[in-house]
C-alpha cells in the first residue's frame, strides 16, 4: 500500500509527500540526500540513488505505487526492481517538451521521452505528467532582480503558460489517489498539464514586480550574450534546446492545456499568485 515519492527534495516531490500524508496515506520520501528530506512527522525516509541499484530494493520494500522524478540514468534497473517488489503504478514527472517538434533529438526532451519509453515498455501501469515551464523557473531572475540590476534577455517577448508547481502537485495526488479523493482515475493517461494564461517573459517579470512593489527594468540582449550567460552554469545542448523554445516562441501566445483545470475541478492557479507567494525570493 505504502506510495514511494522520488525526489522528495524536489519542490513537486515535496508538496506530494505532505498532501499524501495529510490525507492519511502510507508515504515513504526518498531521495540522492536523505539527511536533507523535511518530512511531516511520521513520514519515513529512504535512499535512493538512480545510478546506485544496490539502493532500490529498500526503497521499494512493500511499495504500491510511485511517484517518479525523471532521469534515464538507472531506470532499466530500477524498473526491474520495482516490478520485482510487487509495484503496480508508477506516476511519472514528465514533461511537455516530449510533444514538441523534433523532439527525438531535443535533449531536454529525450531526458523525459527515455524514461516513458521504458516505462511504456516495462508492462508496468504507468501515468505520464506533462507539465510545460514551472513559475517557478522565474526564480532564475531572483539575484538579478535581488541585486536591482536589469534582467537581460535575448527573448523578452517569448510567452510561456508556465505553471505553478503545487498544481504539478495537486495532480500527481489526484493520479496517485484515483477515486479514493478526486472520483476520477487518471491511471495509464497522458497528461498535458499548463498554467491558465500564456504570458510573456516581460509580462511575468511585471507581475513580479507589482509582488515586490517596484518596477523591473528588462534589457534586451543578443542571442549570442544570452548564450554565453546560461553557459557558465548549463551544459550545452541544454542551453541551445532552451533559447530554441524561446525563439519559437517569441510574440507566439503558448496553448492553454486545459486538464490542469479539469483534472483539479477549479482554475488553474495564476502566475500572480505564484509571485506575490514567491515575492520574498526576489527581495534578498
Ligand atoms: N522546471 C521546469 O520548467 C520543468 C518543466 C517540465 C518538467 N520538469 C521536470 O520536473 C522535475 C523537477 O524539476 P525542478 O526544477 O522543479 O527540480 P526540483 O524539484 O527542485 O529538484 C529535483 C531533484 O533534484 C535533486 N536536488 C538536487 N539539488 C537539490 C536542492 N538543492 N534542493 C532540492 N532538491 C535538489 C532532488 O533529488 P534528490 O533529493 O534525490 O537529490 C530533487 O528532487 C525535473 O526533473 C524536470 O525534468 C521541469
Amino acid at each position: 500500500m505504502t506510495i514511494l515519492i522520488t525526489g522528495a527534495r524536489g519542490q513537486i516531490g515535496r508538496v506530494v509527500v505532505d498532501r499524501l500524508h495529510s490525507a492519511g496515506l502510507p508515504v515513504r520520501a526518498a531521495s540522492a540526500r536523505p539527511a536533507e528530506l523535511t518530512v511531516p512527522a511520521g513520514v519515513g525516509t529512504v535512499e535512493l540513488v538512480l545510478d546506485r541499484p544496490e539502493t532500490f530494493s529498500a526503497a521499494l520494500d512493500g511499495v504500491k505505487q510511485v511517484f517518479l522524478y525523471p532521469n534515464p540514468a538507472g531506470i532499466d534497473e530500477l524498473i526491474k526492481a520495482a516490478t520485482a517488489a510487487g509495484v503496480e503504478h508508477v506516476v511519472l514527472l514528465s514533461s511537455s517538451s516530449v510533444l514538441a517538434p523534433g523532439a527525438e533529438s531535443e535533449p531536454l526532451a529525450l531526458h523525459h521521452s527515455q524514461v516513458e519509453r521504458a516505462l511504456a515498455d516495462s508492462g508496468l501501469t504507468a501515468t505520464f505528467l506533462r507539465p510545460g515551464a514551472f513559475n517557478s523557473n522565474a526564480r532564475g531572475w531572483a539575484r538579478t532582480i535581488g541585486q536591482s540590476l536589469p534582467v537581460q534577455l535575448a527573448y523578452p517577448e517569448a510567452e510561456v503558460a508556465s505553471i505553478h508547481p503545487d498544481d504539478v502537485a495537486d495532480v500527481a495526488v489526484a493520479a496517485l489517489t484515483g477515486d479514493a479523493l478526486t472520483g476520477r482515475s487518471l491511471t495509464g493517461r497522458s497528461l498535458t498539464l499548463s498554467g491558465p494564461e500564456s504570458l510573456s517573459f516581460r509580462r511575468q517579470l511585471a507581475l513580479i514586480g507589482e509582488a515586490v512593489g517596484r518596477e523591473i527594468p528588462v534589457e534586451r540582449i543578443s542571442r549570442a550574450e544570452q548564450e554565453r550567460q546560461m553557459a557558465a552554469f548549463m551544459p550545452e545542448p541544454m542551453v541551445a534546446s532552451l533559447l530554441k523554445g524561446w525563439e519559437a516562441a517569441d510574440g507566439k501566445a503558448e496553448d492553454i492545456a486545459d486538464t490542469t483545470a479539469s483534472l483539479l475541478g477549479r482554475p488553474a492557479r495564476t502566475f500572480a499568485q505564484w509571485a506575490r507567494e514567491n515575492a520574498h525570493v526576489f527581495t534578498a
